[in-house]
């Protein structure tokens, strides 16, 4: 029979198959232990599983849509039948989508909620009470600048970002007098296939703010990591961003993130169907003044 002492500490990576999960992933590797890789695509995992090699890491792979009900369980069972634990909790799995909330498909804002969300909160709340039994290890949450400030047509995006890093925060002031970390990384715009399947790459904000690389990203949130950091935000243009949300009133956010977020082509607010420019937009949709 495997004693639980058998078990080898595992870095849990979910979201690896690219982008920061994956640059995540690989920088743990250079500690030389197991690391779970966790996402849908079997490419993208084998992929992944090759980088953690090279890196010195030793890859286990699992393919797992976390948006299963059962996910997290069929994880846990994953790391038992492997004769792992998991040590270090990465949550990189999310997605985004740009638009006005009563424009977009309900359907797929309510699954980023599912998964930036409640998928997020249960593999945390699943693996945390073991870190601190064992008073080792830690999680890494992902959220974002976005999780500063209320954000018109993201709207969805930006709070689900807000709960990660509010939730993290008070997680980590809860176990600061134990031996677990958790750590919140908020970048901005990172150079991911995020950008253009959000449709976030089409709005002023994100051209104008420069795009880090995952590598950068990974590191920074790794280093912030294994040095307890509660909140690690990654470069100088995502720092003033996030200074100047909190300098800010509400209202002045509100108006700077709508316009430099909504385009004219975009489905139009009212709900009608048509692009703003053809609509509410147009010169010619004037008001019915009363008779
Ligand atoms: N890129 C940015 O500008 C940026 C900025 C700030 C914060 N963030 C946050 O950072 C995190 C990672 O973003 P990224 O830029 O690396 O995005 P990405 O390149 O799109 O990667 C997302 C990862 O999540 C996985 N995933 C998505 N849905 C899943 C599901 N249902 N089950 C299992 N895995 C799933 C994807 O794998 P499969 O498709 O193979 O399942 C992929 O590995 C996200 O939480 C995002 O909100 C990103």
């Amino acid at each position: 029979m495997i004693q639980q002492s058998d078990f080898q500490p595992a870095v849990v990576v979910v979201g690896a198959s690219r982008g920061i999960g994956l640059a995540i992933a690989e920088v743990a590797s250079k500690e030389l232990g197991a690391v779970v890789l966790v996402a849908r695509s079997a490419e993208g995992l084998a992929v992944a599983a090759a980088k953690v090699r090279a890196a010195g890491g030793q890859p286990y792979t699992f393919e797992l849509d976390l948006q299963t009900a059962d996910a997290a369980a069929l994880l846990e069972g994953y790391l038992s039948e492997n004769s792992l634990f998991c040590d270090v909790l990465v949550n990189s799995a999310g997605y985004g989508l740009r638009g006005a909330a009563v424009a977009l498909s309900h359907g797929d804002q309510l699954g980023m909620v599912d998964l930036n969300i409640r998928v997020l909160t249960d593999l945390t709340l699943r693996f945390l009470p073991g870190m601190v039994a064992r008073r080792r290890g830690g999680v890494l949450n992902l959220s974002s600048i976005a999780s500063f400030t209320p954000g018109p047509y993201m709207a969805l995006y930006y709070a689900s970002k807000g709960f990660v890093r509010s939730f993290s925060e008070a997680l980590h002031y809860e176990l600061r007098r134990s031996s677990v970390t958790v750590t919140c990384v908020a970048p901005g715009p990172v150079a991911t296939e995020f950008l253009e399947k959000s449709g976030a790459n089409r709005a002023a904000l994100f051209k104008i703010l420069p795009k880090l690389e995952p590598e950068y990203v990974a590191e920074r949130a790794w280093q912030g990591f294994r040095s307890g950091r509660r909140l690690v935000v990654p470069g100088i243009s995502a720092k003033l961003a996030a200074l100047v949300a909190a300098v800010l009133p509400s209202a002045v956010m509100l108006r700077l993130i709508g316009r430099l977020q909504f385009r004219s082509g975009d489905p139009c607010p009212c709900g009608s169907g048509q692009t703003f420019k053809q609509c509410c937009g147009s010169r010619h949709a004037k008001v019915p003044s009363p008779s």
